[in-house]
């Protein structure tokens, strides 16, 4: 109850550099957007990125839509064909996300893509997301900035009702101009419906309605990143043939937080699947994690990646 509020400062250059410095020191930040307050940290930074799911309670790791600030920015991180570049040209900078083949370069955390070899990008129209990204010079990925389950914000006041002590920043500037999460398109399916609505999009392209749920449904996305041998839970050591990712107490070829910290091991869960996965070792072992906090979601991930 008497948990410490978050600071809400007003938008301005006070607020933008505030929340650069928590961003750039690897911290969230609540930030408003044109369609929703996003819950944002660096794309880059896998530990700042398992924050966002920690403090949204998130039982899964979804992937997040990545804000960046033009069109070059999103082509220096995922390659878009002409179909896309037609959509971004219309629509950026605005409430239209767009799902694209991730550059290999790219140095986005693999958490931030739920280890998927595509990436949801969207430019922003909003002045304090716009700021945001100037002053970290970051791609931003923010999922809107409520606890899991919860309703979407539009003010500055949902985010502190849903998340509390979680963030440590809010910046206010207002209601939401869109109120509703971006349009998301990928390829030529709409995989949700939002702002840029499905006649806007007709007018450029034939779009025809999907859904998000091939990469949120149980069982679905693990068919993308799931390691392709046999893996083992909770175990506390290694069998001959097994490459065993360790997590506090036990050591093993890899671990996810010699410290048993959950945050940081939700930052290194995909390298770290990865990189058994490349490994001489015939199958996976991974030791026990904690059901608590973003525990839940590392589970849920391990025991998709153990039921392919
Ligand atoms: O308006 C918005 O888009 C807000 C503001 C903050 O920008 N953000 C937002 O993010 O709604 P989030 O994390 O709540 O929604 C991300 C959606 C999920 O439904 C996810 O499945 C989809 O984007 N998504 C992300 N990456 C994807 C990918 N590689 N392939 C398909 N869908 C993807
Ligand atoms: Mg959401």
């Amino acid at each position: 109850m008497a948990a410490q509020p978050p600071l809400i400062y007003p938008f301005g250059d006070a607020a933008i550099a505030e929340a650069a410095a928590i961003i750039g020191a690897g911290g969230i930040v609540a930030v408003p957007t044109e369609t929703v307050y996003g819950l944002a940290a660096d794309a880059r930074n896998a530990q700042a990125v398992a924050q966002i799911y920690a403090a949204k309670g998130r039982p899964s790791f979804n992937p997040l839509i990545v804000h960046v600030t033009d069109l070059a920015a999103a082509e220096a991180i995922a390659t878009l064909n002409d179909d896309a570049r037609m959509l971004a040209e219309r629509f950026w900078p605005g409430p239209l996300t767009l799902v694209l083949p991730l550059r290999t370069e790219a140095e986005i955390a693999a958490l931030v893509t739920a280890g998927l070899d595509t990436i949801a990008l969207r430019v922003p129209a909003h002045r304090a997301m716009r700021a945001l990204i100037a002053a970290t010079g970051a791609p931003l990925a923010a999922p809107s900035a409520n606890a899991s389950n919860g309703i979407s914000p539009t003010r500055a006041e949902h985010v502190a009702k849903s998340l509390g002590a979680r963030v440590p920043l809010i910046i206010d500037d207002g209601a939401t101009e869109a109120g509703l999460e971006s349009t998301i398109v990928a390829g030529r399916t709409m995989l949700r419906p939002g702002p840029v609505t499905a006649e806007m999009l007709g007018e450029m392209l034939p779009i025809v309605p999907g859904t998000t749920a091939h990469v949120s449904a149980p069982g679905q996305l693990a068919t993308h990143y799931a390691p392709s041998k046999p893996l083992r839970l909770n175990a506390t050591r290694a069998e001959a043939d097994e490459w065993l990712i360790g997590f506090g107490a036990v050591t093993g070829d890899d671990t996810l937080s010699s410290d048993g910290d959950l945050v940081e091991a939700a930052a290194r869960l995909f390298d770290a699947l990865h990189r058994a996965d490349t490994s001489l070792a015939a199958r996976i072992a991974v030791a026990p994690i904690s059901e608590m906090g973003v525990g839940v979601a590392i589970n849920d991930r391990l025991r998709r990646a153990a039921h392919r």
